[in-house]
């Protein structure tokens, strides 16, 4: 949520930060806003809306300067306007900084601040930083000894990068909960700052993670590393594996039509050396270190929001099913504020995670760590602070998710599930045969995901037919109950049609009282141990005269008379089934959102990488 980046070198700054701001518009699209350091001047030039929108001002308005800051923005405090976009400036206009994260003690700063009168422009609580800096800041205090007494009082969350005339040459970043890189440029006399590597892969891949209240300073003769404390701290060079390909739409109209086709390759990706068939085995690098201390764990607990906390529910019902381990899927802004009873003898608990930045889901992991539970990661992001402070963990290897909605990410999130019941299963009684046949079936999706996206034209027809509904119940079963939550996630989130998610078995408790021909039903029906009972369900629907869209089993014609609608997927083992479902789903809300005339990439109101509560 929020991007940030910042830039100093030989290059026009402008350029970089522009750049860097629209590979990170998926973060937030409320305003964007830049600062320079031109002619000895901190030169700020904000808008609300777009990149685009700030992009047409600085046509106006160019700046020449080679060092300076950049904000997208999702607001959290203070309307989407010019006046609240980012950068913000202190009272003397030499000071400009960017934010991510919250201020959960700006009200009282705030008031102190106006008390020593401070004059506030806007109504962030971002702009409190600023302003706590310039205080600080007076005589010939230096700068950084300003800043690291400013944040120090600051209580929440922030990335942060900073400059100012006091020391012109320079960027300060530092971060507490938000995400933060350091790029540093091949021939080190370039330097970047980002809330996410996107940012930075047109210009290099190796970075330095700042953690949690450290500081770093960027200036052409290199990167310094510091504690708030001012102690210097060592930091090791990682390189970034993602392409910069993957981070471009290519010929697709969007990210998310892109990222919904590359899921054949995200499957292959994320079993890629991990499955031995012959032994029925899942061999899982990153769990080598903790493989004894699983064999011990009787309960799982995963915790996660959104699309990847409905990835751990189908991974519930497989772990259940074939490693035999209880196991409890909670959402990560609950678990952590409940005071969970957790057993660290006996227990481990999975954080499922894109972006492993997800503030709730950090959150519920921090209060495992401190319980002594063992804690491992399913995660997307390399160097992200999940990965980091899990014990140990899974990548799901999606590559870099631009699009708001979740797509490949959530398919390599159950994909990995399975791995995880297999090697855990293997740990336990799951036998060779059984190991080896999921296996074989993992290996065979690739394929039978491709025949799913061949009939992209024929769900765009079905979408277009449904996208005037105002509302959707989804439908289905056992593992496929979550991928009626995904379905309906997805058509809400960006075609902005009301939908709801039901376990079918749970419709005649409640929601059939809505239904009638005004309010369609899509139904998981493919042919599982689930399916006459799903038929049952999909019948009392039509008594009720509601339109049906059916995903059915290939072969199934028997389908086309119970439903108005059928997307025919092919038939999988029933633990993976989800994997092959929710690619209809997928392919339906995003027509169904063109359809309306809306940009899936980015729905209203949503930002990637929720990195606040
Ligand atoms: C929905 C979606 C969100 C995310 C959720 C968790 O399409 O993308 O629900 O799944 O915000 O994000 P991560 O996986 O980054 O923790």
């Amino acid at each position: 949520m929020c991007g940030i980046v910042g830039y100093i070198g030989p290059r026009r700054a402008e350029g970089v930060l522009l750049d860097g701001l629209r590979r990170l518009e998926y973060r937030g699209y409320d305003s964007a806003g830049v600062a320079v350091l031109d002619s000895g001047d901190v030169a700020v030039v904000k808008a609300a809306g777009r990149v685009q929108d700030l992009a047409d001002r600085l046509s106006r308005r160019p700046l020449k300067g080679k060092s300076g800051i950049a904000h997208t923005r999702w607001a959290t405090h203070g309307e989407p306007n010019d006046v609240n976009a980012h950068p913000h400036v202190d009272c003397g206009s030499s000071i400009a900084l960017v934010h991510n994260g919250i201020i959960e003690n700006h009200g009282a700063l705030r008031r102190r601040l106006e008390e020593h009168g401070h004059a506030f422009r806007s109504e962030t609580d971002s702009e409190v930083l600023v302003h706590l800096i310039e205080e600080y800041a007076t005589g010939d205090r230096p700068f950084e000894e300003a800043l690291v007494r400013a944040l120090k009082d600051a209580v929440g969350t922030f990335g942060i990068a900073v400059m100012s005339l006091k020391e012109p040459e320079v960027i300060y970043g530092a971060k507490r909960g938000s995400p933060l890189v350091v790029g540093l440029g091949n021939r080190r006399d370039e330097f970047f700052i980002a809330s996410d590597p996107a940012a930075l892969l047109a210009y290099t891949r190796e970075v330095i993670y700042p953690d949690d209240d450290e500081v770093v300073r960027l200036s052409v003769e290199g990167v310094e590393t510091f504690s708030l404390d001012r102690v210097p701290q060592e930091k090791s060079v990682e390189s970034i594996s993602w392409s910069l390909d993957e981070i471009e739409r290519g010929r697709f109209p969007h990210f998310m039509l892109k990222e919904i086709f590359e899921q054949p390759e995200v499957v292959v990706n994320a079993v890629r050396g991990r499955l031995d068939a012959e032994n029925g085995m899942a061999v899982l690098g990153g769990l080598r270190d903790v493989e004894e201390r699983l064999r011990g764990v009787e309960r799982l607990t995963v915790v996660a929001c959104g699309s990847a906390c409905l990835a751990g529910a189908i991974g519930e019902y497989m772990l259940e099913e074939y490693a035999e381990i209880p196991t409890e899927v909670e959402l990560a802004s609950e678990f952590r504020y409940r005071k969970p009873v957790l057993d660290p003898r006996r227990e481990a608990v999975i954080a499922v995670s894109q972006s492993g930045e997800t503030a709730d889901t950090i959150g519920a992991l921090r209060e495992a760590r401190e319980k002594g539970v063992l804690t491992l990661g399913v995660v997307n992001a390399v160097g992200s602070t999940i990965a980091r402070e899990t014990d140990a963990g899974v990548f799901i290897h999606a590559g870099p998710e631009i699009a708001v909605a979740s797509t490949k990410a959530f398919l390599a999130q159950v994909t990995v599930m399975a791995l995880l019941a297999v090697f855990l299963g293997r740990q336990r009684r799951m036998s060779r045969v059984m190991g080896g046949r999921i296996c074989r079936e993992i290996l065979a999706l690739p394929e039978k995901i491709g025949r799913i996206l061949e009939q992209n034209d024929r769900i765009r027809s079905v979408a277009e037919k449904y996208a005037h509904y105002s509302s959707a119940l989804y439908l289905g079963r056992k593992y496929n109950a979550p991928v009626a939550l995904e379905g309906a996630l997805k058509l809400k989130e960006i075609a902005y049609i009301h939908a709801e998610g039901y376990a079918a078995g749970e419709m005649k408790h409640g929601p059939i009282a809505l239904l009638d021909s005004s309010f369609p039903v899509m139904a998981v029906a493919t042919r599982d141990s689930v399916f006459e009972k799903m038929k049952s369900n999909i019948e009392e629907v039509r008594a009720r005269r509601a339109p049906v869209l059916a995903l059915a089993t290939e072969g199934d014609e028997e389908m086309y008379r119970l439903a108005d609608d059928v997307i025919y997927v092919p038939k999988t083992l029933e633990m993976l089934s989800p994997i092959l479902n929710v690619i209809p789903f997928q392919i339906f809300a995003y027509h169904a959102a063109v359809a309306r005339g809306f940009d899936p990439d980015k729905p209203r109101n949503l930002a990637k990488s929720v990195t606040v509560e």
